[in-house]
């Protein structure tokens, strides 16, 4: 029986996926190509293989999701693990169980991967020094989503044939987005050329750390991207106003139809969900020919299923592309 090894467990980035800064050029190369393999399966008609029966994958889920946890269960179904779901508000969480006690009783059940979403920027990580399970972050507050950026990597190179030397514009609540963050430092890591765009309110303090030019002026940009990634307005996250208005916001950053006639012709529209239709992109940009909304979607459970497997043992080798 495997035991439960408590705090003094150390985080092992090669366990976990807490960041995608835990992933090399070449890591994530690997997570892409092991991807391609998993799609297939998707595609016929026993939806399914044996490569992680026997084992336990648990999505603990402290915020609402439904890309995300669906994703990871049909990930880890193809694979034929166990699957259990844990939401905070139907656990004893909501006894008031702490993040610690709830992983090692999840452990004690003899889970191997732990999927946690959480509002506190940070607790995956300090999920990984309680608990020897293989822990993934699937959104972490404001701070990260990887397995976000390791799907919008796939949908691009599977669109583009490359991620190299493409112009991809990140718009709108750059402050309060995890999808932001990792995924602008998963495009530059595969050599993407990026750009944050936002209202001075919504570009944060510190973000010149993520090496990105920044700008508050979308239309001077449109012309030159080939990706146009819009962020969802996180009004949530808003402790405070951050805006003058909406309105003034759509004037500035939304994606519109409008904008949609300057982007070049091979330019893609990107969005993680859920979409605030009107607040941030309009219905005609959403289902535009150029939008790649739906393909990042389905991305997310080949990359995810190549995810749990590499985690949990498997050699980015032995997956066929
Ligand atoms: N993109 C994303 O994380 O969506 P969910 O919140 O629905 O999981």
């Amino acid at each position: 029986m495997r035991s439960v090894k408590a705090d003094n467990a150390r985080a092992d980035s090669a366990r976990h996926l807490l960041s995608i800064t835990d992933l090399g050029r070449d890591e994530i190369a690997g997570v892409l190509s092991t991807a391609e393999g998993f799609e297939a399966i998707g595609e016929r008609e026993i939806k399914k293989v044996p490569t992680l029966r026997g084992r336990t994958v648990v999505n603990l889920f402290y915020e609402s999701s439904t890309r995300t946890r669906v994703s990871f269960e049909i990930a880890a179904k193809r694979l034929s693990a166990d699957v259990i779901n844990v939401s905070s508000t139907a656990s004893s969480v909501e006894k008031g169980e702490s993040l610690r006690d709830t992983a090692r009783t999840l452990r004690a059940l003899g889970a191997d991967a732990i999927v946690l979403r959480h509002p506190a920027a940070g607790a995956p990580a300090f999920l990984a020094r309680l608990t020897d399970a293989c822990v993934i972050n699937a959104g972490d507050g404001a701070h990260e989503h990887p397995t976000q950026a390791l799907l919008d990597l796939y949908t691009v190179q599977q669109h583009f044939g490359r991620v190299e030397g493409l112009r991809v514009g990140i718009v709108g609540d750059i402050a309060h987005s995890r999808v932001a963050r990792s995924g602008a430092l998963g495009f530059r890591r595969m050599g993407a050329d990026v750009v944050l765009i936002a209202p001075p309110t919504l570009m944060p303090p510190g973000i010149d750390a993520l090496g990105c030019r920044t700008t508050y002026d979308l239309d001077a940009e449109l012309a030159e991207l080939d990706v146009v990634y819009v962020l969802r307005m996180q009004r949530e996250r808003h402790r405070e106003p951050l805006l003058p208005s909406e309105r003034e916001f759509w004037d500035g950053y939304a994606l519109t139809t409008r904008r949609l006639g300057q982007l070049r012709p091979e330019a893609v529209v990107m969005h993680a969900g859920p979409m605030n239709r009107g607040v941030e992109i309009d219905w005609d940009a959403a289902e535009s020919e150029a939008a790649l909304i739906e393909a990042q979607v389905s991305a997310g459970v080949a990359v995810r299923m190549a995810m749990l497997y590499l985690l949990l043992g498997g050699q980015a080798s032995e997956v066929a592309s």
